[in-house]
């Protein structure tokens, strides 16, 4: 495919990191709820798509679950794969390197995740409903979509055209990471320009990688009518893990579909 996916390399040694504050638990916790309010039976296997380090994957397989992590990064997954032996887990993991809009699998799961604005990451005209069609077709009857998006107003407000910059307290490391945000509001794509600087271990010196990384902003409308268009019912728009309803000043917004079949 022409558009392939795979611009993480720079930021994937320090994606952890950067992201240590995000509450996969939590999250975790959420995802049950969701299983025991909307399912018959507690699914066996799940697919968690966009999986990147595999927090969200693993956290699932400690709960018992067969997992399939599917990430178009190479350097991600590499880091999710590693991180599943660290783990010693009796279940299966399958982590599988495939794009979202094109993904395959050998059969159905009974719920599908995608976490961390991975659905932002698809920024063409087609790009969701192409995701959201495949979701539908691996899903088991009645199973449940669950992701989340960064929303329109963290878009204009939070990252506009601001700038960030990460360095890691733990001494020693020394890791430093700056992105530069530049968000055009026609288009709703916000391209984030990264420069990571990681020490080189057992010396002072630094190595830089470049790389940028466009996401794109999805309004309420825009979700809910390629859900409807590929088959979804939706279930709920919520501002947190406590199923509080969204609302227009939420940074995100996690989302609950099940497939009608
Ligand atoms: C913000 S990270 C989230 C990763 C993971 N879900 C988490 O919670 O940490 C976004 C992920 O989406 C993946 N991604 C972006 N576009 C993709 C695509 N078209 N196909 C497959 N993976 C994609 C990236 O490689 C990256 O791992």
């Amino acid at each position: 495919m022409s558009n392939k996916f795979d611009n993480y390399g720079a930021i994937s040694t320090v994606y952890d990191k950067i992201n240590a504050k995000v509450d996969y638990r939590a999250w975790a916790d959420f995802v049950e709820k969701c299983f025991e309010k909307h399912l018959h039976e507690k699914p066996e296997l799940l697919l968690d798509l966009a999986c990147g380090t595999g927090s969200m994957t693993l956290e699932l397989a400690k709960r018992g679950y067969d997992m399939i992590g599917v990430d178009g990064s190479y350097d991600m997954l590499n880091i999710a794969y590693d991180r599943k032996f660290d783990l010693e887990l009796k279940n299966d993991v399958l982590f599988l390197l495939q794009d979202m809009r094109e993904f395959e699998l050998y059969g159905t799961v009974g719920a599908v995740t995608c976490c961390l604005d991975s659905i932002n990451y698809l920024t063409e005209d087609g790009d969701i409903e192409k995701c959201f069609s495949l979701v539908h077709n691996y899903l088991d009857p009645d199973g449940l979509f669950l992701f989340d998006v960064n929303t329109p107003h963290k878009f204009e407000h939070i990252y506009g055209n601001n700038s960030y910059v990460y360095e890691e307290e733990d001494c020693g490391t020394g890791n430093f990471c700056v992105w530069q945000n530049f968000y055009d509001s026609d288009s709703g794509l916000c391209d984030f320009s990264l420069t990571v600087f990681e020490r080189e271990e057992g010396s002072e010196l630094y190595a830089r990688r470049d790389e940028v990384q466009t996401e794109r902003c999805y309004n309420r409308e825009k979700i809910e009518k390629a859900l409807e268009d590929t088959g979804f019912e939706l279930i709920g728009f919520y501002s947190d893990f406590e199923f509080t309803p969204a609302g227009d000043t939420d940074e995100r917004w996690y989302i609950v579909a099940r497939a009608k079949k």
